[in-house]
């Protein structure tokens, strides 16, 4: 049977199940339990399965690395959907809105340490390296979320620093997944780094389309409110692009719209810039381009093209994706 990304999900999922933390006090594990069983793409934890089978070992012998970064990944939602003020992720009510700030930075520091758990589990001789790239990732994962909330108040972001921006915050953690499974399965040191690279790219392109999606998606796809990034003035791939293109005219109608307060009119004149600007051809080209570019990464990884055959699935099928 040809391997699919999708034959890794219920992998994923039984673990997910099967380590619930059934401890008290029930007001710190609750939103724990609610965030990490409230569904999500299970994009990352997939990434380790499938690197450690690409490089010859199997799925199961690499779910803890596996549990180790989808917590991770769900500790980083919860903290940021404080910051952004998100109101709804994957279709429910966030932490910090059902139960509160407090709960939800307490929720989340637990789950950073739950994610370290997990990983010192791995019990690998390449356990020191795991745990540097995993260290490395967090702290950049953090550089990247405060150049985010940096740049609200920022009026002069170039798109150079955006892409920067976004390395960090996003696509690190999809580079580190693919490695981590890569590691584990003693993949040469030249493929684990060739399995990064084409995770740090699939990754810019995952995070521009989530830009797009923040706008243009149906919200009962997307589980996000949508229009978010724009109400919180975010210095998305649209925004920087629809600068970029603006006449004189149309750049004071964007700092217009910058200035107003969180309304429906703000999104829908954003919106209409956005339309009036190409925007939503310009981005999804700028998609492909990040795409074509990880797939030369992958192209040089000392495996079939049958094996790598499932990577190439899933990375376009997360482009091309509306939630
Ligand atoms: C959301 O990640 C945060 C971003 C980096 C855009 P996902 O889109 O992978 O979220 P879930 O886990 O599937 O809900
Ligand atoms: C989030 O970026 C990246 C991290 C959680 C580290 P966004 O703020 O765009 O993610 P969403 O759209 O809320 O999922
Ligand atoms: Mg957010
Ligand atoms: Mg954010
Ligand atoms: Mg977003």
């Amino acid at each position: 049977m040809s391997e699919t990304w999708k034959n890794f999900l219920p992998i994923v999922e039984e673990a997910i199940a099967n380590n619930k933390i059934l401890r008290a006090p029930k007001e710190l594990y609750t939103p724990i339990n609610y965030t990490l069983n409230m569904g999500g793409k299970r994009i990352r934890p997939i990434l380790v399965l499938m690197a450690s089978e690409l490089f010859g070992k199997p799925a199961k012998e690499s779910i803890e690395l596996a549990l180790a970064v989808e917590v991770f990944h769900n500790f980083t939602l919860i903290h940021d959907d404080i910051m952004d003020e998100a109101p709804l992720r994957r279709g429910k009510e966030t932490v910090h809105k059902k139960w509160g700030r407090d709960i939800a930075i307490l929720s989340g520091d637990v789950m950073l340490i739950e994610a370290y758990k997990y990983l010192s589990k791995a019990n690998h001789d390449k356990l020191g390296e795991m745990l540097n790239l995993f260290n490395q990732t967090a702290v950049e994962v953090c550089e990247g979320q405060q150049l985010d909330m940096n740049f609200e108040n920022n009026s002069k972001v170039q798109l150079a620093e955006y892409l920067q921006m976004i390395r960090l915050k996003t696509a690190v953690l999809l580079a580190t997944s693919l490695k981590l499974g890569a590691l584990n399965a003693n993949a040469s040191v030249e493929d684990a780094d060739l399995i990064y690279d084409f995770g740090q790219d699939i990754g810019i392109a995952f995070q521009i389309q989530d830009d797009y999606l923040d706008v243009f998606a149906d919200e009962k796809d997307f589980g996000k409110q949508v229009g978010g990034d724009i109400l919180n003035n975010k210095k998305t791939y649209l925004l920087l692009r629809a600068i970029k293109e603006a006449s004189q005219e149309q750049k004071k109608e964007i700092e217009n719209i910058l200035s107003m307060k969180g309304s429906p009119n703000k999104i829908k004149n954003m919106i209409a810039i956005y339309k009036q600007l190409n925007v939503l051809e310009l981005t999804q080209k700028a998609v492909q381009e990040y795409f074509n570019k990880a797939m030369l990464a992958l192209d040089k990884i000392n495996q079939s093209n049958k094996q790598k055959a499932p990577l190439i699935d899933l990375a376009t099928q997360l482009l091309n994706r509306n939630y």
